[in-house]
């Protein structure tokens, strides 16, 4: 929250006059004069200018709810149609709210294929997704459309990366199991071989897409002593890599993966990459982790592999189909199982925000968009 009670009418704003969704008293302020950056001190400029000559704001299509600041940074800006439910636009409910649109705001709860892209409004000049993942938007059809696709690399490697060490330390020390047994009152006198886990110091984690998010996993997890190795399109230099072992095989990093953390995107090669071929090839009792996209992994053979024990625990945070998800993770005790909230801080969805934001003021006032899917 803003400190500068005299000259910032952030700081005077009752939150408690806002809806829920945008209420947060951790939320930083969005108006002192030197948190601005300079796009959006020029967006600001711009805004007023346009605003004196009579210009009217861009028609924004707003698909989901954001932090108080982003949704202020969206009220100020533009025109914006906003999806009243709290659930995705039906497609024949965001191709008419699109209708006449210049842009649209998009999550990936919101797919578009290339039927959407047959009907969209030849109004609309941007679209811009709140994620770094794009595997919910066909490019190719956006790109016969003409119309660009901007996305948010970079902003939520050390949120993502903090929840992939949570699904970790809780799928090798049985934590949901440990819960259970605090909040059902089930919990009994010490006895030696309560809930034993598995140890992560000494031991080798394999990941699977060595980006921005694998390699903030890298780092967290070298505090806690494991050794890394890595599996990734390309091999990276000493300098990022450190003392990480590459595996140009993906089938080499699994044969030494005691446990094994996915960060590659979701694409027609890597959809069900973790099978039960992929998973014979692991170590007896490996630990899985995913805070990729859930259509990395074909449930079927990892819930059999978590029933036999061949693979001993699951941390997941993502899955296929989302938000449902295979009903037998829920009743596997060796899951631990979270609703995909990797990059869900205040600052991280801020950001993702702020850089969706970024791209669309940047294509419609004719600027190159910072952060363009490269089709
Ligand atoms: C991303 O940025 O793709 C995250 O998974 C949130 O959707």
């Amino acid at each position: 929250m803003c400190n500068d009670s005299d000259s910032c009418p952030e700081a005077s704003e009752s939150d408690t006059s806002r809806e829920e969704w945008r209420c947060c008293a951790a939320l930083p302020c969005v108006c002192s004069r030197n948190h601005r950056n300079a796009t959006e001190q020029f967006s600001i400029a711009l805004g007023s200018w346009k605003e004196m000559l009579g210009m009217t704001k861009p028609i924004l299509v707003v698909t989901s709810r954001y932090t108080r600041e982003v949704e202020d940074r969206i009220d100020r800006d533009y025109n914006a149609r906003r999806n009243p439910k709290p659930f995705p636009f039906s497609r024949q409910n965001l191709l008419s709210a699109a209708e006449g649109a210049d842009a649209l705001f998009i999550t990936p709860a919101d797919r578009l294929d290339s039927g959407f892209f047959q009907n969209i409004s030849p109004t609309v000049k941007i679209i811009a997704t709140y994620s770094v993942g794009f595997e919910h938007i066909d490019l190719e059809a956006a790109a016969r459309r003409k119309i660009p696709v901007a996305y948010t690399p970079g902003v939520n490697s050390e949120a993502t990366a903090d929840i992939a060490m949570l699904l970790l330390l809780g799928a090798s020390r049985r934590a949901y199991e440990a819960q259970e047994l605090v909040r059902t009152g089930a919990w009994r006198p010490l006895s030696p071989d309560m809930l034993l886990g598995w140890q992560v110091g000494g031991k080798v984690l394999g990941i699977l897409g060595m980006g921005r998010v694998g390699q903030a996993v890298a780092l967290r997890a070298r505090g806690f002593g494991m050794k890394i190795h890595y599996s990734n399109a390309s091999e990276l230099s000493t300098e990022i890599a450190g003392d990480a072992v590459y595996h140009e095989d993906a089938s080499d990093l699994l044969r030494t993966s005691q446990f094994l953390s996915l960060h590659a995107p979701e694409t027609p090669q890597t959809r069900h990459f973790l099978n039960s071929k992929a998973i014979s090839l692991l170590p007896p009792g490996a630990i899985v982790v995913n805070t990729a996209r859930g259509g990395l992994v074909l449930d079927e053979d990892l819930i059999a592999a978590l029933k036999s024990g061949r693979v001993a625990a699951a941390g997941l945070d993502v899955f296929e189909g989302e938000p449902k998800l295979h009903p037998e993770y829920v009743s596997l005790k060796n899951t631990f199982l979270l609703p995909h909230i990797g990059s869900a801080t205040i600052e991280t969805r801020t950001a993702m925000g702020m850089l969706a934001l970024d791209n669309v003021d940047a294509v419609l006032n004719g600027r190159p968009a910072p952060t363009l899917v490269q089709p």
